[in-house]
């Protein structure tokens, strides 16, 4: 397999940082030619932060960490202590970074990356809320012809809202990033709640990665430990919706997911569904498709691929 180069644009998160592990943990196939931080889950001085922290855990200190939008493009931030813990990464105990951030804005290196880069050669990997990516699109809408294709985390369908009653977190904190993003012309693969929630951290699954007996397994745990509480508390499940490594899954083992290629548009105008996902699941309008949003998981296939990876680092 040809190594597949990409960016990961996230707002770490406990689960982006088990994406960024598993990607880091597959570099036969992915090459990761930088991470770009944005707020999100929590601020951006601590996604930047987390960024680092999770490359070190990672042993992968050359991977180049950028500072991206500290707000969406225009609208107050929205953050999700409440869900991640207030360093957005607690359930493990970890030393600050001794790597530098970049000096680079994060916007700056996904627009100056993606014009040196062969056209259609990188990859992104979207996170979080699409700020960076939608203002890297502005900035430069040249770029959007080079980007073979957006591997997203973000909205829903059946599964409707996770922050609120109709809008999944990613996209109600910057609706605008991501009516950008929809509309870019970019091929945009989606990985929605209607997954993630199919994609749940069991007891079984927890204890596999500490099986692994490693700090990497150890940590992994701890992290899905303490963010499945709030999910387990709302939804009942029996255990927490694992959201932002089935983007990095989807790259490595695409058969993994079962999905649709049908339109998505999102809410920008009203207050009560603002960051809402209108996916025309069932094809009753005549909208173009401009996405494949998916709508089901080999959960314990995923599992696998991810304690197997993980097993690596
Ligand atoms: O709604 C889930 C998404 O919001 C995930 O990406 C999680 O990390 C948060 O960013
Ligand atoms: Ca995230």
């Amino acid at each position: 397999m040809s190594r597949r180069k990409i960016i990961i644009d996230t707002d770490p998160g406990q689960d982006d940082a088990v994406a960024i592990l598993l990607a880091l943990a597959s570099p036969d196939a992915l090459d990761v030619l930088g991470i770009t931080a944005v707020a999100g889950n929590v601020p951006l001085a601590l996604t930047a932060k987390n960024a680092r922290v999770i490359c070190e855990l990672a042993g992968k200190v050359d991977v180049p960490v950028f500072a991206g939008c500290d707000a969406p493009l225009s609208r107050k931030l929205v953050t999700a202590e409440h869900v991640h813990g207030k360093t957005g990464l607690d359930g493990a105990d970890l030393p600050d970074p001794a790597m530098p951030l970049q000096d680079a804005h994060a916007v700056d290196f996904l627009v100056d990356t993606l014009r040196a880069a062969p056209s259609g050669s990188v990859t992104l990997c979207a996170l979080g809320p699409l700020t960076n990516i939608a203002a890297a699109l502005t900035r430069a809408p040249d770029i959007a012809g080079r980007v073979p294709e957006i591997v997203l985390m973000g909205g829903a369908y059946f599964e409707v809202g996770n922050i609120t009653p109709a809008a999944e977190f990613n996209i109600y904190v910057d609706p605008e990033a991501a009516d950008i993003v929809m509309k870019s012309g970019i091929k945009l693969t989606i990985m929605p709640l209607d997954v993630s929630h199919k994609a749940l951290t069991t007891r079984p699954r927890i204890e596999a990665f500490r099986a692994l007996g490693t700090r990497i397994g150890e940590t992994v745990a701890g992290w899905t430990d303490f963010f499945e509480r709030f999910d387990m508390e709302k939804y009942g499940h029996d255990g927490a919706p694992l959201h932002d490594p089935t983007v990095i899954a989807y790259l490595l083992e695409p058969d993994l997911f079962t999905g649709r290629h049908i339109n998505v548009e999102i809410e920008t105008g009203s207050d009560l569904t603002r960051g809402m996902t209108v996916a025309d699941w069932w094809r009753v309008t005549d909208r173009p498709a401009n996405a494949t949003f998916m709508g089901g998981v080999d959960a314990d296939r995923f599992f696998r691929l991810l304690t197997d990876r993980l097993a690596r680092l």
